[in-house]
């Protein structure tokens, strides 16, 4: 049973309240900050660290102590987590508003266990298009499959957008060290630029594109899907030879027919599998191919793992669960707004990318699942990029800024480029950047720093109160052992089921996406209006204005 609890109105929430008012409150003697936890008790690390695999997760850098900790465990349970999980594994149609169960967990099912939608397993089924994923894989690689001259495959480009473009743009990239020989492109913005920019690039006697719509109806994926079809049959590739160069991966068999792909081109999925969790599905195909159908099988059971962690691990030892509760506790205690995602690892560069839809597509909602108003605030604020570029961006506003921004620092031990001494010099920064936002600098810190720079008393006195860190800036810290296919199926996994934790205790449905169809629904109004040089007055003051100038000026 999937539970419809109001988080506020339990126990746990009651004594969490009144938990952050001792230690922060106006009356509470002072929350010892961070360095000083760390002080007083020697086993903060071990007591606040989940090793999983080849994955550490050291928590010991947030603003809690062990009451803190039991008290969220607490919260999970009142919240009926453990029913809501099993709900989701078992196939309950837990994306209500939609109707529809939530499994990309059976994409990655590594077990023989079958798992029912509706009475029918849908394990054989996940295997079917896994097996045609593979031969085509094997086929496109080897070169055994030709384009329409005879040549062999050298560029794929996968059209799609959202979920049909994020998760294998994250991937692809993480996982470049692993590439095959092809060149995969990706093309999801309406903009003809995208488009435009890719066909400059590629070859149409060696290019496969795919066209990657769960729905098969999505403005700018069908756009350009025509578009490419357009400039393929423009360069001398007939109508039958469309085949030859175009495969749909979709829930929509009329649609992909009706666009001329050739049906055995079609790689399925179903309606049970979100879109923002569908890197696992046939939209993975881009992902195969760019490093081989092997590399992506590890990818799967990486996820694998990860959802057994999930399924069976006590909720204190449990990495999706504690990051989830930890961001409740920024959130909801501390009404931070953000949370950052920091990967020290130039592959990761899109993770924060693609857990911006993961996270806000799934949880920045404000009804819930009693179909009333919420008054909490629900998901957070996702961004991030790089470490070290970021450092030389935005850390400033997060070592001394007025925003309070729990952060997840990621990265691996070992580097796939071990290029002089580059990864030590990345991991220096990696692990002082936490300590930075821990430890902070105190005002006597930077006296005896300017003294002995030989500033005057003077000088210092003007000076101290900019150079004071205040510390005590919480942080995550993830290390992963090496950046493989099998690692990074576990990271993404772990992320995907904290959005789902945190969804369940926000007692919001974490799986529809209604808030993006209005924008749709109005885009697709105006369009037929920008069709004349007619100035229109059927919108507000502004929207006609902008319109009409538009209009005025388009050449
Ligand atoms: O942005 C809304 C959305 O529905 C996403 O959830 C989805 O990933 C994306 O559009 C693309 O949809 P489709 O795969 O059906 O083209």
């Amino acid at each position: 049973m999937f539970p419809k609890i109001n988080f506020t109105k339990t126990e746990a929430y009651r004594n969490l309240t009144q938990h952050f008012g001792s230690l922060f409150g106006p009356y509470s003697n002072g929350f010892k900050d961070l360095r000083q936890l760390f002080a007083a008790d020697p086993a903060r690390f071990e007591k606040f660290s989940i090793a999983f695999e080849d994955i550490l997760l050291d928590y010991s850098k947030n603003r809690i102590n062990e009451e803190t900790k039991v008290l969220l465990v607490q919260l999970a349970k009142e919240c009926g987590l453990a029913d809501a999980i099993e709900a989701m594994f078992a196939g309950e149609r837990i994306n209500v508003t939609e109707n529809r169960p939530v499994l990309h967990t059976a994409l990655r099912n590594q077990s023989e266990k079958p798992v029912f939608v509706d009475g029918k397993d849908v394990m054989p089924d996940v295997r079917r298009v896994l097996a045609q994923m593979k031969t085509f894989t094997a086929k496109i690689i080897s070169g055994e499959w030709k384009g329409y001259t005879g040549k062999e495959i050298t560029d794929v480009v996968n059209i799609g957008i959202g979920g049909s473009d994020l998760g294998p743009v994250m991937v692809t990239e993480a996982l470049k060290a692993y590439k095959t020989r092809l060149n995969v492109h990706f093309v999801s913005n309406v903009d003809g630029t995208h488009i435009a920019e890719t066909l400059k690039t590629v070859d149409p006697e060696t290019t496969l594109f795919l066209i990657a719509s769960k729905t098969f109806t999505t403005q700018e994926t069908m756009a350009n899907a025509h578009t490419a079809k357009d400039w393929f049959l423009s360069k001398g590739g007939s109508q039958g030879d469309v085949a030859k160069h175009f495969a749909a991966l979709s829930t929509n068999t009329e649609a992909v027919k009706a666009f001329g792909i050739d049906p055995q081109n079609m790689f399925e999925f179903w309606d049970w599998v979100g879109g923002r969790y569908s890197l696992w599905s046939a939209i993975g195909l881009s992902i195969s191919l760019a490093i081989g159908f092997d590399n992506f099988e590890e990818l799967l059971k990486g996820a694998s793992d990860a959802d057994e962690h999930f399924r069976t691990s006590a909720f204190e030892e449990n990495i999706p669960v504690i990051l989830a509760l930890l961001g409740i506790w920024y959130n909801n205690f501390f009404q931070a707004e953000s949370h950052a995602i920091l990967p020290y690892d130039q592959y990761l560069h899109r993770f924060a990318a693609y857990f911006q839809q993961g996270d806000m597509e799934s949880n920045g909602k404000y009804i819930d699942r009693n179909g009333e108003v919420v008054n909490y605030q629900t998901g957070p604020i996702i961004w991030g990029e790089p470490g070290t570029n970021g450092q030389h961006a935005f850390y400033q506003l997060i070592h001394q800024g007025t925003k309070l921004i729990p952060c997840d620092f990621i990265a691996p031990a070992n580097s796939l480029n071990p290029i002089g001494n580059h990864h030590q010099l990345l991991l220096s920064n990696f692990f002082a950047q936490t300590e930075a936002l821990m430890n902070g600098k105190t005002e006597q810190e930077v006296v005896t720093e300017l003294k002995k720079a030989g500033k005057s008393e003077l000088q210092i006195e003007e000076l101290k109160a900019y150079k004071v860190f205040e510390g005590n800036r919480p942080t995550n810290s993830i290390l992963l052992k090496k950046m493989t296919p099998r690692t990074l199926g576990r990271l993404i996994a772990l992320y995907e089921h904290k959005i789902f934790v945190q969804g369940v205790i926000w007692n919001i449905y974490s799986f529809d996406q209604w808030g993006v169809e209005l924008g749709k629904q109005l885009a697709n109004q105006i369009l037929p209006e920008l069709g004349d040089n007619n100035p229109v007055t059927s919108h507000d003051s502004s929207t006609n204005g902008l319109i009409n100038t538009y209009k005025s000026w388009r050449i």
